[in-house]
């Protein structure tokens, strides 16, 4: 009994400084559990008189719910400090800005050739398409464009192997489509074809990979007039703009005869020129191209033309460099929403 208050002080004192759950649990086990020094003294009041008996059981009990106290209110304490800790770390600042749901738009490009394919298929042009890796047959040689021919040097080819190349525009898609004609009995063509064209080109206005539109009419009475105000029309409604300047520039295809390039008015040059931009290539199909796939060109004529998406969608929105449609700077992409 005399060391009664000696273990009560050194219990509250480990009480005290436990940091544990486990720890706090090896205290109880140590004071009050079956064995422990408190309960052992209750055990012990036996070998006490029976007038000490009372005060001595009085004094133990008492030290028990005081450490046992102690111990609840630790317990408490330990659950704070652990609760406090979650919170810390789980913390939600509700100030922050929240991350949004940005929404996404279309290309340009994609738009651009949207736009350019609607115009011509309410003209009764039906959408057509063929392969972006060609073989030298279809875009070169049924184009009239032979081997050694002084024109393949216009194209700066990327080839896969002696046959297979990345196309370089969307004229084989001309002969894919006129094949099939010439056998299906229809009395007139009219196609267009968008599709990615592939050169060794990079610049300012190229770039290696690009679009390009190709369209095809074959009747038995076609002319390049025709041709020429099918593209005015067009240029005129696509920039909604009668004033823009047009320029018909004769050029050469070995696949049209004659052949024109259309250039439109691009901004002025330092001498106040005009400064022009070419957006696409035209003129009336070859004999030899309808001739090569068995058509009679005797009867039958056709004009066709290919055009550049990029330079189109840089002219309808003011931009100069070509090239920032494939940065994919979302900054710049998030204005064609
Ligand atoms: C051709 O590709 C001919 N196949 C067009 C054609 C079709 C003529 C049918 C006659 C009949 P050209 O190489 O000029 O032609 O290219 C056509 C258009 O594609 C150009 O006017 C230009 O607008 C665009 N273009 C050409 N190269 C690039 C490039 N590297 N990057 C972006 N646009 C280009
Ligand atoms: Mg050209």
């Amino acid at each position: 009994m005399e060391n009664l208050n000696n273990i009560l002080e050194e219990a509250l004192i480990e009480v005290n400084k436990a940091s544990s759950f486990a720890l706090l649990n090896d205290i109880k086990v140590e004071y009050l559990g079956k064995k422990g020094k408190l309960t052992l003294l209750l055990r012990n009041l036996g070998s006490l008189s029976k007038e000490e008996r009372p005060k001595a059981g009085q004094l133990i009990n008492e030290s028990k719910q005081k450490l046992t106290i102690a111990i609840n209110n630790k317990q408490q304490q330990l659950e704070q400090i652990v609760l406090q800790q979650k919170l810390t770390s789980e913390t939600i600042d509700v100030t922050l800005e929240g991350n949004g749901q940005d929404l996404g738009a279309l290309h340009p490009i994609t738009q651009t050739t949207a736009k350019i394919c609607g115009m011509f298929q309410s003209l009764g042009f039906k959408v057509e398409s063929g392969p972006e890796i060609e073989d030298n047959y279809h875009n070169f040689e049924a184009l009239n464009i032979p081997k050694h021919h002084p024109a393949r040097a216009m194209h700066d080819t990327f080839y896969l192997d002696a046959d297979y190349l990345l196309r370089t525009h969307t004229s084989p898609v001309q002969i894919r489509t006129l094949k099939q004609w010439a056998t299906s009995g229809e009395e007139s063509l009219a196609i267009i074809c968008p599709g990615k064209v592939y050169r060794c080109d990079h610049d300012q206005t190229h770039s290696p990979m690009f679009h390009q539109i190709e369209g095809l009419f074959v009747a038995k009475q076609t002319s390049f007039a025709e041709l020429k105000s099918l593209l005015t029309e067009f240029i005129r409604n696509f920039f909604v703009s009668n004033e823009l300047k047009i320029r018909f520039r004769p050029s050469y295809f070995p696949f049209t005869e004659p052949s024109a390039e259309v250039d439109i008015e691009w901004g002025k040059n330092p001498d106040g020129s005009t400064k022009w931009l070419e957006v696409l290539g035209c003129g009336m199909v070859h004999p030899q191209v309808l001739a090569n796939v068995g058509i009679d060109t005797e009867i039958y004529s056709g004009f066709a033309f290919g055009l550049g998406v990029e330079r189109f969608c840089m002219l309808q929105h003011g931009i100069n460099d070509l090239r920032q449609f494939y940065d994919n700077d979302i900054r710049f992409l998030a204005q064609f929403k």
